[in-house]
């Protein structure tokens, strides 16, 4: 990899995102492979987390590493003390950093002021991780990405926004059916565009989820209020109504089509227990396949694999 962080999937070159994939499912693959010995990884976390911190933790102990968890109230960015003097510290004593947080701006501050290699661990607008993820377990359960329809129907939130970056570099046609108002965010969408040049990728973006979902061989959902957005539940639950993803919606797809969801999942919600509990529903794979994908992010920013 030539990029030192991974903050944002529009940094990536189509090269460097094969590389990860390649090196995801050989480690999948075989016996854990002391890459990372000696190796330490600092997590920072604003919010909550089940999946990235397991994931993150577990992946540098398999690599030979370890990782030190920061909880919400230890660091406090910005407010203990500043941005830079947390990324200067931390650099001293780790090879690597992951951070969530609410502010986009302060993961990217954070990697300026880091010698260490810096890794978005969902961030307001993006989560790259997940995305990265969720295009690994397509291409295993579906091969030939550039033949899939996928159907992002819910939120533009940060997992849309980073599955509309990623579907842009490797050519994965994406269907984006939202609410109106809860569209992507317009820069985002420029550069999803102007990276899908080069792959000749089509997206769309609908306010119909029936649209969306006719045909489609990836149906993928995610909550529809994130983490921070609590006081809009209401509001969220009126607007989002017509866009759950039921036996209905899927049953427009394609006969193979697989269901996926990044979790945690409102079922009820944004997904019906018996769509997700289904047996087109792949939400374990994709959320073990964090692992190995990380894995591969860790030993090629750490280890200069
Ligand atoms: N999908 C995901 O990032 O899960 P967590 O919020 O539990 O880490
Ligand atoms: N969009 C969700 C993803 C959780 C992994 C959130 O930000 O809360």
């Amino acid at each position: 990899m030539t990029t030192k962080d991974l903050i944002s999937i529009h940094d990536l070159s189509i090269e460097e995102i094969n590389e990860i994939f390649a090196l995801a499912a050989s480690l999948k693959a075989s016996d854990h492979k002391p890459l990372l010995a000696g190796k330490s990884l600092a997590m920072v976390f604003e919010k909550p987390s089940t999946r990235t911190r397991v994931s993150f933790e577990v992946g540098m102990y398999q690599l030979g590493g370890n990782t030190v968890h920061l909880s919400p109230n230890a660091v406090q960015l910005g407010q203990r003390e500043s941005i830079a003097d947390v990324a200067g510290t931390l650099s001293r004593y780790v090879d690597g950093v992951m951070l969530r947080t609410y502010r986009h701006d302060d993961i990217v501050e954070f990697a300026k002021y880091a010698s260490v290699p810096v890794i978005n661990g969902l961030s307001d607008l993006l989560h790259p991780c997940q995305a990265l993820t969720d295009i690994f377990t397509v291409k295993e359960k579906k091969n030939d990405l550039k033949q899939v329809k996928f159907a992002y129907i819910g939120d533009g939130n940060n997992v849309c926004h980073s599955l509309m970056l990623a579907a842009a570099k490797v050519g994965m046609n994406l269907t984006i059916a939202t609410p109106r108002r809860y569209e992507p965010k317009a820069m985002i969408v420029k550069q999803a565009l102007d990276d899908g040049k080069a792959s000749g990728v089509e997206i769309d973006i609908l306010n119909d989820p029936v649209i969306a979902a006719k045909d489609a061989d990836v149906i993928y959902t995610d909550v529809w209020a994130s983490m921070g957005q609590e006081t809009e539940t209401k509001a969220r639950k009126a607007a989002f109504a017509n866009f759950q993803v039921n036996s209905q919606l899927v049953g427009l797809a394609k006969k193979d089509v697989i269901v996926m969801h990044c979790l945690p999942a409102h079922r009820g919600l944004e997904i019906t227990g018996e769509v997700i509990d289904g047996s087109n529903s792949v939400v374990f794979d994709q959320a073990e396949n964090r692992l190995h994908v990380q894995k591969a992010i860790l030993a090629l920013l750490l280890g200069g694999k």
